[in-house]
């Protein structure tokens, strides 16, 4: 494969595997081109770790997850010129990805190299090392998978030690929770800084024990294509004029809507949607459009990578719900929603 690096090798410069991208759970030894160990680096940053590991150890495939966008362009440009066809990068936040991509007991390893610190006290629920986040590698990794973690925090190190002590799924490969050196290890950009100012980085060198972990992280389930044909007496446009922004919370779904815009071209309305259902966060667009028979179709807009999730059901039952307080008349015609709304398809 020409460029090495499938990031570079499959995708556009400006392009990345993104959750929303890949099958749920996504299919490594395809997308890796081979069947091999699952190592994977959260926030890898510029990718000086992630690129030395998967030169180190070219019989395993390397997935690098990062939730920012300019790391994830520089690491790109550093594995094509690597020429590493053994890495796979993403961007995305490493719970999604967790959870939605790798199917239970499937991640040989893990690696946390200096996870942002939060260091402020209304920050703290920021930190991404918790006993959540451990209950879900705990679900991921394969027994006896190494977990890797650096901070040179020592408020977070106390708070990561703390967690694996409560956690029953993990066990120290050391006679203590932590080391304070690393001699095998190139140096994250990180941790340099951290050296040369001082702090220096404890090394927790953990792995996934024996005991089976209950799975409360399911693989999220896909749904039909949402498709809602309604009778009113509105157009998209007289739609689109009633429109407030607002936020509903349905189920676990956090869903805003936030603006309405109307196509020149046809009078399509199209409704900005931001659906959170933790660990997936979606930014979608909801379609209303006019049937020549004068009836309403509501259906998910092809921008972007839109999912089909509970949440986006969810969400356009509540527009059908706001539609039939501003137009009591409204009848469903039709509905491939799954109990969304309190009408069923007539
Ligand atoms: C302090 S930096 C360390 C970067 C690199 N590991 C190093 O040691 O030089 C933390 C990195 O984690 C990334 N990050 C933060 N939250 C994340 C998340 N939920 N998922 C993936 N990456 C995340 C940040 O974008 C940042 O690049």
């Amino acid at each position: 494969m020409a460029g090495g690096g499938h990031i570079i090798a499959l995708m556009s410069w400006s392009d990345w595997y993104k959750v929303e991208q890949l099958p749920w759970p996504a299919d490594w030894a395809a997308l890796f081109g081979r069947a091999a160990p699952l190592v994977v680096e959260i926030g890898f940053g510029t990718g000086r770790f992630l690129i030395d590991l998967a030169r180190r150890r070219p019989e395993v495939n390397v997935l690098g997850l990062e939730i920012s966008i300019p790391a994830v362009r520089i690491a790109g440009r550093k594995v094509q010129r690597g020429g590493l066809p053994n890495v796979v990068l993403m961007q995305a936040s490493a719970p999604a990805a967790l959870q939605a991509l790798c199917r239970p007991g499937s991640v040989a390893e893990v690696i946390i190299n200096f996870p942002d610190p939060w260091p402020k006290k209304d920050q703290l629920g920021r930190r991404l090392i918790d006993d959540g986040f451990l209950c879900l590698l705990a679900t991921r990794m394969a027994p006896d998978a190494p977990l890797d973690i650096a901070t040179d925090v020592v408020s977070y190190a106390e708070q990561i030690a703390a967690c694996l002590a409560r956690s029953p799924h993990f066990a120290s490969r050391l006679d203590a929770p932590y080391a304070l050196d690393d001699p095998g290890r190139l140096p994250t950009k990180y941790e340099l800084a951290g050296l040369r100012e001082g702090r220096p980085p404890r090394y927790f060198q953990w792995r996934r024990n024996g005991t089976p972990a209950t799975d409360p992280f399911p693989i999220p389930q896909e749904y039909a294509m949402p498709h809602v044909v309604l009778r009113l007496p509105a157009d998209p446009a007289e739609i689109g004029r009633r429109f407030r922004p607002t936020v509903i919370e349905r189920e676990a779904a956090r869903i805003r809507f936030i603006d309405a815009y109307q196509s020149l071209r046809n009078g399509k309305l199209l409704i900005e949607t931001y659906i959170n259902e933790e660990p997936i966060l979606q930014r979608l667009a909801l379609e209303i459009r006019a049937r020549p028979a004068g009836e309403i179709v509501i259906a998910l807009a092809e921008v972007g990578f839109p999912r089909p999730t509970r949440g986006v059901h969810l969400a356009v039952g509540a527009l059908v719900d706001w539609l039939r307080e501003e137009f009591p008349s409204l009848v469903v015609v039709q509905s491939t929603l799954q109990e969304a709304h309190d009408d069923g398809a007539g």
